[in-house]
């Protein structure tokens, strides 16, 4: 923690919190001085002599014009005269962060006394502690593993950022970052909340008044439940005050709706609604069981090899969908953020210098995993909060190596693009994904960077778990197999580290995201031959941007093949990226006879990006032109669909990587077609499709989004309703897609909810 080394951390509060930052700085030997500062003598005389701290003082004054950090461990309303005491008695640029738990009255108390132009106040939340308080009860391992909320102001210096963070992560923290106000919604509920319900229930059972003394034979009797449940209220009551009087409108109005539920519980009980009452508490422990094997799981990521999935995204469990017919399809709609741009987004901008900051970007699962990947390596993100996140880049050079292989769920993308990446880094990596990803080949990737000098490791088949030894890379002169743009971007990462020139070519056009987003991240590259040759030199920065992630043309493909398909239809997509590298699947239904147009055409971060319009129109079938596979390559799926609505046969050739995709997406869809009674025959390289009549039936996506996707949108033609098996890998790309579907008037939900 090259940031830290040397420094001089002054904390100012040594109890549970402040005492276990400093025991856990000195236990990872982070090179930081630590002074103390408290009103307990004997207790900083207790922490030198163990070796916690490098010197106290009682008056922070004494020592605070030493410190590059200081910390303010103390209850809230303490720290307004705490900074009108430091104002004055700093170093300049000293760097002065929080662990309170409220985060806007700290914020809003920092600009009335430094004003608001302080841009090294980077106000901190370590999410851990215990009912127990004071030196004596802090421990070297308090922090690990556990999260720590950063909520740093639009202007706060990125290089302070970095190294509150650092301060936490040596401590074995992860650090997220989050907007004020969010930090103070969010912790009103699970932990304001649950800490005045904790100390009132003592207190009603305690009783008041006369009843008092008869009602503390109450306690005599109170086991287990009353012991679990007000464990709490054994905390600090002057620090539990402070945050109540600093967080008055979000505890209030939390409390307001624990009010409103407990009179419905309250009625329930009167009205003898057992039924009711039975499902409720089953809703509850149901939610509760889900949450503490999540918390349990990550807790003990520690040691357990493999990684699990992380805490913080949630993989639904399994679900089907019913489709019913007779749906439509109408209105103006925007689908989430690009999938291949916002994988590119974290990754790029956590390699910057500076801070990028991005919108519409995709909260779906493989995108998060992406996020999730790089805060392992110590990368401080805040957000994503619809859409929107701030990346502070730690430059080319400054990832940390991860505690734990990183999991990357469901996304080749993300393997294959880390791959390149980690392969180029100091440190060594393990990358591993979940049982569809966990098949998917590798040596695509390994092959052309074992070439470069690089050490990565498959298992025998070529798949993953992915063993990455950190190496010195060279420039290569690299003509790729395949069309594939996840190897294109791979090699680019790597080459970004390389020694020398590294030159790609591909054997037809694929999506050029990487090539792009580089150029907006100032980095040079040139590109010839249209765009087919691309050559990259290593050993350049890149410098922070902004991106505006536009909706992804693969998750608008399921609305312009439902559209089409609808008698009636007339649909208007929002802000849809028209990279001519992904626009394949608008030429081939166009091609079919389709009604698409495109409106408001302009430029996005460096990205083309248009409303389009679609229309009803009959189709018919078509060769399927090689040159559009790889600018179509996910639009398949749906393509097909398309195809059993067309008059006539559609044939595919050349596509023999739709078989090597989240399922084996030929196999997958002449399955279920044949279910739909639409008569296929499948090559090793595509599928010839008999346009004809839809019935109903039963189908298994294979786990894989855009299978699931592609049979709901069958439906809209279909004699019956049609039922679809595993589809909770939908959440990978396409979040609320169910939502959407509806909302334009598609028949579809969940199997056994409506
Ligand atoms: C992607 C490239 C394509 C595509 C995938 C996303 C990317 O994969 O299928 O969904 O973001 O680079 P291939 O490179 O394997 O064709």
């Amino acid at each position: 923690m090259e940031l830290l080394r040397g420094k001089t951390l002054l904390i100012i509060g040594l109890g549970l919190i402040g005492g276990s930052l400093a025991k856990a700085l000195k236990r990872n030997g982070a090179g930081v001085t630590v002074f103390a500062c408290g009103r307990n003598q004997e207790q900083l005389e207790t922490a030198l002599l163990d070796g916690s701290i490098d010197g106290w003082c009682i008056d922070p004054v004494e020592l605070s014009l030493q410190a590059d950090i200081i910390l303010l461990a103390v209850p809230v309303l303490s720290v307004k005269p705490l900074l009108q005491t430091l104002k004055g008695n700093m170093k300049a640029g000293a760097i002065i962060t929080d662990a309170a738990s409220v985060k806007g009255r700290i914020v809003e108390d920092f600009k009335a006394t430094l004003g608001d132009d302080y841009r090294f106040f980077i106000p901190g939340h370590p999410i851990a502690g215990s009912e127990r308080s004071g030196y004596s009860a802090s421990r070297d391992d308090l922090f690990v593993n556990r999260k720590v909320i950063l909520t740093p102001m639009a202007a706060a210096e990125p290089l302070a950022v970095r190294t509150v963070a650092a301060l936490w992560q040596v401590c074995g923290a992860e650090v997220h970052g989050m907007q004020v106000q969010r930090h103070d919604e969010v912790l009103a509920a699970t932990s304001h909340l649950p800490h005045l319900l904790a100390y009132t229930l003592v207190n009603t059972l305690l009783g008041h008044g006369a009843q008092r003394e008869q009602q503390q034979q109450v306690f005599d009797y109170a086991a287990g439940g009353f012991a679990d449940f007000t464990r709490i209220a054994s905390s600090d009551p002057l620090m539990w005050r402070d945050i109540f009087l600093s967080n008055q409108t979000a505890t209030v109005s939390i409390l307001d709706i624990y009010i409103q539920d407990l009179q419905r519980m309250r009625e329930l009980i009167l009205q003898a609604e057992g039924d009711t009452l039975r499902q409720e508490f089953q809703r509850a422990r149901q939610a509760r069981n889900q949450f503490i094997n999540r918390f349990d799981a990550n807790r003990n990521r520690e040691g357990n090899g493999r990684r699990d999935r992380p805490a913080n995204i949630q993989e639904a469990d399994n679900m089907d969908y019913l489709a019913r017919p007779g749906g439509q399809v109408k209105g103006d709609i925007r689908v989430p953020g690009d999938k291949s741009i916002s994988h590119r987004a974290i990754i790029l901008g956590a390699l910057a210098q500076g801070v990028t900051r991005v919108s519409g970007f995709l909260e779906g699962e493989d995108s998060l995993h992406t996020l999730q990947a790089f805060r392992d390596m110590g990368v401080v993100i805040t957000g994503p909060e619809n859409g929107e996140l701030s990346i502070y880049g730690v430059g080319r050079k400054g990832l940390q190596a991860p505690r734990k292989p990183l999991y990357l769920g469901n996304s080749g993308t993300a393997m294959r693009l880390l791959c390149g990446l980690l392969a180029a880094q100091t440190f060594d990596s393990e990358l591993s994904g979940d049982k569809s990803l966990n098949r998917r080949p590798m040596r695509r990737v390994s092959e052309p960077l074992q070439k470069m000098g690089a050490v990565v490791e498959t298992d025998e088949q070529g798949t993953p778990p992915l063993r990455i030894k950190g190496a010195k890379l060279h420039g290569i002169d690299y003509v790729m197999p395949m069309a594939s743009a996840q190897v294109k971007s791979c090699l680019l990462l790597a080459a970004l580290y390389a020694e020398g020139e590294t030159r790609i070519t591909e054997p037809a056009p694929c999506r050029d995201h990487t090539e792009r987003m580089l150029s907006g991240f100032s980095y040079p590259l040139q590109r010839s031959d249209e765009g087919r040759v691309c050559t990259i030199a290593g050993g350049h920065e890149l410098q922070a941007t902004d991106i505006d992630v536009p909706a992804d043309i693969s998750s608008a493909a399921f609305f312009l093949v439902a559209a089409t398909i609808t008698p009636g239809a007339e649909l208007r997509l929002r802000h849809v990226g028209v990279n001519p590298t992904r626009t394949g699947i608008i030429h081939l239904l166009q091609a079919m006879g389709a009604d698409i147009r495109l409106e408001n055409t302009s430029q996005a971060g460096g990205e083309p990006v248009a409303d389009i319009l679609v229309r009803h129109a009959p189709l018919h079938g078509i060769n399927v032109p090689e040159a559009e596979i790889p600018l179509a390559i996910d639009e398949f799926p749906v393509f097909f669909i398309a195809a059993a609505c067309a008059a006539g046969e559609t044939i595919l050739h050349g596509a023999e990587e739709l078989r090597v995709k989240e399922s084996d997406r030929i196999q997958a869809m002449a399955d279920g077609l044949s279910i739909l009674g639409i008569e296929n025959e499948t090559f090793a390289d595509g599928i010839r499709i008999r346009g004809g009549d839809i019935r109903g039936g039963e189908i298994n996506s294979k786990g894989d989004h855009r299978i699931a996707m592609a049979f709901a949108v069958a439906s809209l033609r279909a004699a019956e309703p049609i039922v679809i098996r595993d589809c909770a890998n939908v959440a990978t790309s396409f979040p609320g897609f169910l939502t959407l579907a509806n909302a334009v008037g598609m028949q579809v939900s969940v199997q056994g909810r409506n």
